[in-house]
């Protein structure tokens, strides 16, 4: 792998005597990480279920390792039930220190693919609202379905310039677009998109977005900033100028891990992840608050009914804020608005169509729903080899059961997708972009 000189000369200057230990990380093998998806099932219960080795991620509590050489974790089923999510081990630690707490509107700036996102929902509380917003139309299409396959409800999912969405917080992750230096041995591909684009280039977007994102903070308010590169100009430099143009703001310091090196230029509470340093790739870290204090508003779930059939067998308190009804659309939505000109992919929680022949019921309801809170379950073994028939969109066989209408298909008590059964006749139903390859 050849890194370019002047990156090099810079991690000489920023790491000094631990110069040659950085470069000698390269030859040592990346490591791949695992997050457990709490909104579906509590760390505890995945660890008795697991049918991988994990170690535990010292700085996440959900987070573990597992050996990529010989696990698939993505060809799992529970990866289908949205039980896990894979990520970087490092890129675990900026959620993880954003302090969540029931009824906080969360934002996340720049969300796509949806890692943080999905572990953010994972910990918020069923009175909180996730606005995940990704300024590409194309990435917020791909965060969207990591969001409904990690069985997100209460979410706005837009794409959009931070400006525009008109909004305050009670908490923010600007997860910021950056030139990437902490992620060459784990990508190194992106050595070649760096000759173009260096740290000099995004320092100016950052220093945008984090003051935008600073402005949209609620009064005590808490923002992380972290970038997955090591280039002062896009770290401590951003701080630096988001706290020099606004007295309201304040650093805060950031609970270290064995391996974690302090901020340069004075901001020693921000944390610098090194690759020799801890098992993980690149990473650096700001947490921020706003100076006050801001009241929660008291939550309201409004809840609704449809008459359509399909409703019967959907455990009524599933069902919370608004209905609302677009062309053939059935959604359920939080109360929150965005600015009018912003692009919104997705307003809560789609339930579903109606169709000539009633309601059809999407993927992302049965990725949101527990097993227990539909009535007609077919519940499967991971190891029975229907599950993956019917994660390739295949039909099976269940004649054995006296099923009729629309089922919910699980593994191992975790909902997969819907399928319609008429007269024994298996009606594939699970979502056609989503099928196991
Ligand atoms: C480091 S990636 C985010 C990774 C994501 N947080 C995760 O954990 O999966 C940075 C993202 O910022 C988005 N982005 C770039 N400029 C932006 C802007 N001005 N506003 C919002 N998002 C932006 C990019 O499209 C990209 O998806």
């Amino acid at each position: 792998m050849k890194l370019p000189d002047a990156f090099l000369a810079q991690m000489r200057e920023i790491l000094k005597d631990e110069y040659d230990a950085y470069l000698a990380s390269f030859d040592q093998p990346r490591h791949f990480g695992l997050r457990v998806n709490e909104a579906k099932i509590s760390v505890a219960d995945f660890l008795k279920i697991s049918p991988f080795e994990l170690k535990p991620v010292e700085w996440c509590h959900s987070g573990f390792y597992y050996d990529g050489l010989q696990a698939k974790p993505a060809k799992h089923p529970y990866y289908h039930a949205g039980l896990y999510y894979l990520q970087e081990p490092s890129a675990m630690v900026p959620a993880e220190i954003l302090d969540i707490e029931d009824g906080d509107v969360i934002l996340d700036g720049c969300a796509a693919p949806g890692g943080k996102s999905t572990q953010l929902y994972g910990r918020m509380g069923t009175n909180s609202l996730l606005v995940a917003n990704d300024i590409s139309a194309s990435r917020a299409q791909g965060l969207l379905k990591n969001l409904e396959m990690a069985g997100c409800t209460n979410m706005l999912v837009t794409a959009s310039e931070l400006e525009k969405l008109d909004m305050m917080f009670d908490k923010i992750l600007i997860d910021a677009p950056c030139s990437g230096q902490g992620m060459f041995r784990k990508e190194p591909q992106l050595i070649s998109a760096y000759q173009n684009r260096d740290g000099g280039y995004y320092s100016p977007i950052q220093k945008k977005l984090l003051k935008t994102a600073a402005g949209m903070l609620k009064p005590g308010g808490r923002l992380v900033y972290s970038t997955c590169t090591f280039d002062p100009r896009e770290n401590e430099e951003v701080i630096q100028d988001a706290l020099d143009s606004d007295p309201e703001l304040r650093l805060l310091p950031i609970k270290g891990y064995e391996g974690f090196a302090d901020g340069l230029n004075g901001l020693t509470d921000c944390k610098r992840l090194y690759p020799h340093r801890i098992q993980g790739e690149g990473h650096f870290l700001a947490l921020l608050q706003r100076k006050g204090n801001s009241p929660k508003p008291a939550f309201e779930p409004a809840t609704f009914t449809c008459d359509d059939p399909f409703f019967r067998h959907l455990d009524p308190a599933f069902l919370r804020g608004h209905l609302e009804v677009r062309d053939e659309r059935i959604l359920m939505v939080p109360t929150l608005r965005t600015g009018k000109s912003v692009r919104v992919l997705r307003s809560g929680l789609l339930l579903g169509r109606m169709k000539n022949n009633g309601f059809e019921p999407s993927q992302a309801l049965a990725m949101a729903l527990r097993k227990e809170q539909f009535d007609q379950v077919l519940d499967l073994n991971s190891s029975d080899e229907r599950v993956i028939r019917y994660l390739k969109g295949e039909t099976i066989d269940c004649r054995q059961y006296d099923l009729e209408g629309w089922v919910l298909i699980c593994v191992d008590g975790y909902p997969l997708g819907f399928a319609r059964i008429s007269s024994g006749i298996f009606k594939n139903r699970y979502d056609r972009n989503w099928r196991y390859v």
